[in-house]
């Protein structure tokens, strides 16, 4: 037990996939998980441990924001053993090219957030995600005729933010945006644990194109699969 997690021990496995929505997680263990139990509902955080074609696998939700999956996946890596977080979440386009619902795998994250600097002292701004996962996730996605964007997001604590799209694509190479892989990577670098980002995307912050919330719940089934089928 946390402050934030009521879940025992043995009730979370050592794999977690993580959305950002309580709901959605209610949904992928509905839908896709065996035998699956509610282990987490500290503010309504929603959280269930089940079985995926006979692996077991937590679901758990982070909440937005870089603050909010901070705290999860830190407490999920140091209390209760976690090896791997692959986040399952939405981004916003950078770029005319990356259309509405295509899946991004993220390479690295770039970031204005103090995170990783409050956490570890150092003022790393462009944190990696886990080379061996990401090759489990290139692979299943060849397997299942996923097509996957690889490249770098940039990681916002600001939602309405004025973001300089130009300057953030031709320094760090950002296809899109999102607001909590910095700290998952942070904690997963701290902490010497495997995280890796599958996103879907939203909106385009080129073309303003914007999915709806039940189009977006959709959408959400292909990448959540192909993590699901990622988990050895
Ligand atoms: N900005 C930040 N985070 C996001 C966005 C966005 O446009 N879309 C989905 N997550």
């Amino acid at each position: 037990m946390t402050p934030h997690i009521e879940a025992k021990k043995e009730e979370i496995a050592s794999i977690v996939i993580m959305p950002g929505d309580p709901l959605r997680c209610k949904m992928i263990a509905e839908k896709y998980l065996k035998d699956y139990k509610l282990v987490n509902q500290v503010r309504n955080q929603l959280a269930y441990t089940g079985t995926y074609k006979g692996k077991r696998v937590t679901v758990f939700s982070s909440g937005m924001g870089n603050p909010s999956m901070g705290i999860y996946s830190h407490e999920l890596f140091s209390v209760y053993g976690v090896e791997e977080i692959i986040r399952v979440g939405s981004c916003g386009a950078f770029s005319e090219d990356l259309g509405l619902y295509e899946v991004v795998l993220v390479e690295n994250s770039y970031s204005h957030s103090n995170y990783y600097q409050e956490l570890d002292d150092k003022n790393d701004r462009l944190l990696e995600s886990n080379k061996e996962l990401n090759q489990i996730i290139k692979d299943t996605a060849n397997k299942l005729n996923i097509e996957l964007n690889i490249g770098n997001v940039y990681c916002t604590d600001v939602f309405y933010n004025h973001v300089d799209i130009p300057y953030l694509r031709d320094n760090f190479n950002c296809i899109a945006t999102e607001m909590e892989t910095f700290a998952l990577f942070s904690n997963a670098k701290k902490l010497g644990k495997k995280a890796s980002a599958l996103l879907t995307v939203s909106d385009n912050l080129i073309t303003h194109e914007e999915t709806s919330s039940e189009e977006r719940q959709n959408s959400f089934n292909q990448m959540i699969e192909l993590a699901l089928e990622s988990i050895k």
